[in-house]
C-alpha cells in the first residue's frame, strides 16, 4: 500500500512540537504492515539543504501562482518529498513564524500550496507514482481533500487532528486566491464564523477522522473541547475514531541516548543521579537530596505554564529544584521568570528550542510535570515514563489514559506510573506536587513508582496496527466501488 502523508513538519529535520514526532515515527512502524510511505514537506531552509543534492523529480508550473519543484530525500528511514519552492518556503524563522516570532503573513497561501501539490500528486501529476491513500495532518494539510474532491478524485483521504486549537482560520476574501471556488463558502463546508476554515474544509472532506487519543476523540465533541467545531465533529461522528500516539523507542532511549551523559535502563536507573548533578549544575541550581521536577514544553496557557509559575513554590517547600525548558507566550514567560527570581538557586527558566537539553532534562528528572488545560495526547508525559521521570499531570485528553495515578488501589496493583489532578486549577496541580514530593520521601514507594514508569509500554506497535487498519478498511472500500 503507498501512502502520500502531507505536514508542515517532519522529525528530524523540523520540528516545533509532538506533530513532528508523530509524522517521523509513524511511517517507520507502519512499513511492519507493508505500507509504504512517501512524506511531502515544504522545502525549508533545513530540508532544502540536503534535498537540493538530489536532482528534480517534476516541476509544477502553477501552483496558485508559485512555480515550485519536486525533489526526493531519503532521509534517517523516511522518504520524503520536498517542495522546492522559494518564494513560499526558504526564508529565516521557524515554519510558522520570522525570526521575531511573529506569524509569516503568507500563511494563508504556504498551506494552501503545499496541500494543492499533495492532491496534484494524488491525482497523478508525478510521472510513475500515484498513492492509494492520503494522509493529512491538522490544519496546515488539511486542504487537500478539498482540492482532490473539487478534481473529482476519490483517492481515499485520512486526516488526522493533533490539536483543535490551530484551525487555519482566514478571511473569506481569500477564496480566489487559494483556487477554491465560492459554493465552498457555506454552513456544510468551509465557512467558519464568518471567515473560512481550513481545518473544517479538510474535517468535512475526508473521508475518516482520527485523533491523537480516545479521550480527546470524546472530549472534543462538547463545546468545552470543540473550539467552535464540535457541530462538525458531531455531524462526522460516525468518521470519528481515537488512536493515542507512541514514542520512537530508538530515538527515545535512555540505555543508547547519545544526549546523556550517563546512560541507563530499569536495572541501572540509579545511574539517574549522575545526569541529575550534571543538570543542576548546568542551570545554576543547588545540589540538594529533593525532587527534581522538569518541564519541557510549549509555555503557553494550553500547557498550564502560568499555573506552575503561580504553585511552584510547593515544590520548594519540599526540598525540590524546578527546571522549565520552553518557548512561547512572552507573558508567561515572564511570569515563570519572575517566580525563579524570588527562588534562586532553586528554579531555572530556559527559554529557547533544543533537542539534546530536552533529553538530557528527561534524563535527570525525578518528575515531569505537565499540568495542561487540553491535551489531545501529550508526548513528554511518555518520554518521561520511558526515562524513569514519574509524570505529575492534569487528567484531561492523552495525559488521563496515559497515566495511571498513584492511588491507593493503584499502588498496591502495582500499576501506578504518575501523579494526575482534576480539576485542572492551581490548587490541584499544588495538591499533586505535594502527593509528588511525599512519594519521593519514601525511597522504597518512589523506586516502584519509577520501575512501573519504565514499564509501560507506550511504543508504537499497537497504534500503528489502528492506523493500518484503517488505512486497508479506506482501500478496501474503494477498490470493491464500480469502475
Ligand atoms: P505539543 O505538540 O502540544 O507541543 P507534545 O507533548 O505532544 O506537545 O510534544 C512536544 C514535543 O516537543 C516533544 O518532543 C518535546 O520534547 C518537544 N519540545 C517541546 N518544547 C521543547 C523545547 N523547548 N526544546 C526541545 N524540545 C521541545
Ligand atoms: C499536538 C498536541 C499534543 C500531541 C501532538 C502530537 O501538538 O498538542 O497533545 O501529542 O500534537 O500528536
Amino acid at each position: 500500500l503507498h501512502v502520500l502523508a502531507v505536514t508542515s513538519e517532519i522529525y528530524p529535520l523540523v520540528k516545533t512540537g509532538g506533530l513532528a514526532d508523530v509524522t517521523g515515527a509513524l511511517p517507520k512502524a507502519l512499513s511492519t504492515y507493508g505500507i509504504a510511505t512517501h512524506t511531502l514537506v515544504p522545502g525549508y531552509p533545513s530540508i532544502l539543504a540536503l534535498a537540493r543534492l538530489h536532482p528534480p523529480l517534476m516541476e509544477f508550473d502553477d501552483l496558485l501562482g508559485e512555480k515550485a519543484t519536486l525533489r526526493h530525500l531519503e532521509i534517517d528511514g523516511l522518504s520524503l518529498f520536498v517542495l522546492d519552492a522559494p518564494a513560499l518556503y526558504d526564508r529565516p524563522g521557524g515554519p510558522y513564524v520570522d525570526e521575531n516570532g511573529v506569524d509569516h503573513a503568507d500563511n494563508w497561501k504556504r498551506f494552501a500550496v503545499l496541500s494543492l501539490a499533495g492532491a496534484e500528486i494524488a491525482a497523478g501529476a508525478l510521472p510513475g507514482w500515484q498513492p492509494d491513500l492520503i494522509h493529512t495532518h491538522d490544519w496546515q494539510s488539511a486542504l487537500t481533500s478539498v482540492y482532490l474532491r473539487q478534481m473529482g478524485s476519490a483517492v481515499p483521504v485520512v486526516l488526522t487532528i493533533h490539536n483543535l486549537a490551530f484551525q487555519g482560520q482566514y478571511s473569506a476574501s481569500l477564496l480566489p486566491y487559494i483556487g477554491l471556488p465560492p459554493e465552498v463558502y457555506s454552513v456544510d463546508q468551509m465557512e467558519y464564523f464568518g471567515d473560512i476554515s481550513y481545518l473544517k474544509g479538510g474535517l468535512v472532506t475526508a473521508d475518516h477522522i482520527t485523533v491523537v487519543s480516545p479521550t480527546y476523540a470524546r472530549e472534543i465533541l462538547s463545546p468545552t473541547f470543540g473550539m467552535g467545531l464540535d457541530g462538525v465533529l458531531n455531524a462526522r461522528m460516525d468518521r470519528l475514531q481515537g488512536i493515542v500516539n507512541g514514542i520512537d523507542k530508538e530515538i527515545w532511549n535512555p540505555a543508547t541516548d547519545p544526549y546523556l551523559p550517563f546512560r541507563y535502563d530499569a536495572k541501572t536507573v540509579r545511574n539517574k543521579k549522575n545526569n541529575k548533578a550534571l543538570l543542576l549544575e548546568r542551570f545554576h541550581l543547588e545540589p540538594g537530596d529533593g525532587p527534581l521536577f522538569s518541564a519541557v514544553t510549549r509555555i503557553t496557557w494550553q500547557k498550564g505554564m502560568d499555573m506552575l509559575a503561580e504553585v511552584a513554590d510547593e515544590i520548594f517547600h519540599w526540598g525540590g529544584r524546578l527546571i522549565v525548558h520552553g518557548q512561547g507566550d512572552h507573558d508567561i514567560e515572564d511570569a515563570l521568570k519572575a517566580t525563579a527570581a524570588r527562588f534562586p538557586g532553586r528554579m531555572a527558566v530556559s527559554i529557547g528550542f533544543n533537542e539534546p537539553t530536552a533529553h538530557l532534562i528527561h534524563g535527570g528528572s525525578d518528575a515531569i510535570i505537565q499540568p495542561s488545560r487540553f491535551e489531545p495526547c501529550g508526548l513528554t508525559q511518555l518520554y518521561g515514563l520511558r526515562y524513569g521521570c514519574v509524570p505529575v499531570v492534569s487528567r484531561t485528553g492523552g495525559l488521563s489514559e496515559t497515566i495511571i495515578d498513584a492511588n491507593d488501589a493503584a499502588i498496591s496493583a502495582r500499576a501506578a506510573t504518575g501523579f494526575q489532578f482534576h480539576p485542572v486549577r492551581p490548587e490541584g496541580l499544588r495538591h499533586a506536587i505535594r502527593r509528588a514530593a511525599e512519594a519521593y520521601g519514601d525511597k522504597r514507594k518512589w523506586a516502584r513508582l519509577q520501575l512501573q514508569a519504565m514499564r509501560a509500554d507506550y511504543s508504537w506497535d499497537r497504534s500503528a496496527e489502528s492506523y493500518a487498519e484503517v488505512y486497508g478498511r479506506l482501500t478496501d472500500a474503494r477498490a470493491q466501488l464500480p469502475h
